[in-house]
């Protein structure tokens, strides 16, 4: 009988501990399989609700095409109003699907999950889009994915000699410097936000609903910005940069910033193209311009990181088999 598998907190936590590397590896093939067309990545379904309207819950199914093809979905839920209850934003199950059979095979719990490899895209980010390492690092907006940014990029060799961490509230900022000093003392300050904003790699991961940054900043051209939180930076600040993103028509939608910006200007030049594509050396970077990295954050990542982390939680015997959960598969 098909048996449902349950991979909870504690083995997806061992899973993904100390493994940054085959994470950042597994999002590089990912996102080089994508720009082959061998994904299928639907648009993501955005659950939004009339009165909680910072709320939503998304849906993001996807497959990934490769030697053990497999699909899935992340059901992912943002409710910012948690934090000030001292309570993570986001929570997430992943369901991954058997091609075989369409048979689900496993439910794993899925925000520690979705935060490894969207740390893993921005190290990568890191890695390719740098012109030179960073001697400086400012974190705006200092919650659950800057914590594990800042992991996956001291784990990629992304030096965190001196970090500045700014967040519209100041015990988050505070929380995030004690953490990184916690790991390495001395490297981490908190600031304000134009102190961040001038450091050479500059990490946004806020919650905000639309751009806050003065429509006027321009980024040095020797600086990398990772726009994970997408609403961020105004158009005019892009349309000056050099911009990347994961996926074009993905990036361009659901008031990103990019997406602002196409509505500024009625077309989508100013998007240079995609990280797989400089991977490949299909784009070169602009030594006269900024990089934005924008990625939408794509069901494919969840999908391939899940299924690493499901393929460690069965060989060390963390997955927990739900007896009886499916009936008789057989019809008469
Ligand atoms: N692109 C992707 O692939 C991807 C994947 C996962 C999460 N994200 C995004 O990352 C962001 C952060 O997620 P999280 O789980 O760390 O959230 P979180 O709620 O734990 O932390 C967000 C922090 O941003 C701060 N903030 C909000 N608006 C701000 C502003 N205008 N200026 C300064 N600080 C501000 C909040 O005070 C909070 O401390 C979310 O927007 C989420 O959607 C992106």
């Amino acid at each position: 009988m098909h048996q449902l598998e349950i991979i909870g907190s504690e083995a997806v936590a061992a899973a993904l501990d100390g493994r940054e590397t085959a994470v950042l590896e597994c999002v590089r093939d990912t996102y080089l399989l994508h720009e082959r067309g061998r994904t299928v990545n639907p648009d993501s379904h955005f659950l939004r609700f009339p009165e909680k309207p910072d709320s939503r819950i998304i849906a993001l199914p996807a497959f990934v095409n490769d030697d053990r093809p497999t699909a899935g979905i992340k059901w992912i839920s943002s409710f910012p109003a948690n934090v000030a209850r001292g309570k993570q934003r986001a929570s997430a199950i992943l369901v991954l699907n058997d091609y075989e059979t369409g048979h689900p095979v496993a439910v794993l719990e899925s925000a520690a999950i979705s935060a490894a490899r969207t740390a893993a895209s921005a190290a990568l980010a890191a890695r390719v889009l740098a012109k030179q390492a960073p001697e400086t690092v400012g974190v705006i907006g200092a919650g659950y994915i800057a914590r594990t940014v800042c992991a996956y990029l001291a784990a990629s060799g992304t030096p965190l000699d001196r970090v500045v961490c700014h967040d519209q509230d100041p015990a988050s900022a505070a929380a995030l410097a004690a953490h990184l000093n916690g790991r390495s003392p001395g490297t981490a300050t908190t600031g304000a936000l134009q102190d961040a904003l001038d450091a050479d790699l500059v990490v946004f991961a806020t919650t905000a609903l639309a751009p806050y940054v003065p429509v006027a900043h321009r980024f040095r051209p020797d600086q990398l910005a990772l726009h994970l939180s997408l609403r961020d930076l105004a158009p005019e600040t892009l349309l000056a940069s050099h911009n990347i993103v994961d996926d074009v028509e993905h990036c361009l939608k659901a008031q990103t910033s990019p997406h602002l910006a196409e509505g500024l200007v009625g077309h989508r030049d100013f998007v240079n193209g995609t990280l797989a594509q400089v991977v490949l050396g299909d784009v070169a970077l602009d030594a006269n311009r900024p990089t934005v990295f924008s990625p939408f954050g794509l069901g494919v990542l969840d999908i391939a990181v899940g299924r690493l982390v499901l393929d460690e939680a069965r060989s060390t015997g963390r997955s927990v088999s739900a007896e009886g959960f499916f009936g008789d598969p057989v019809r008469w």
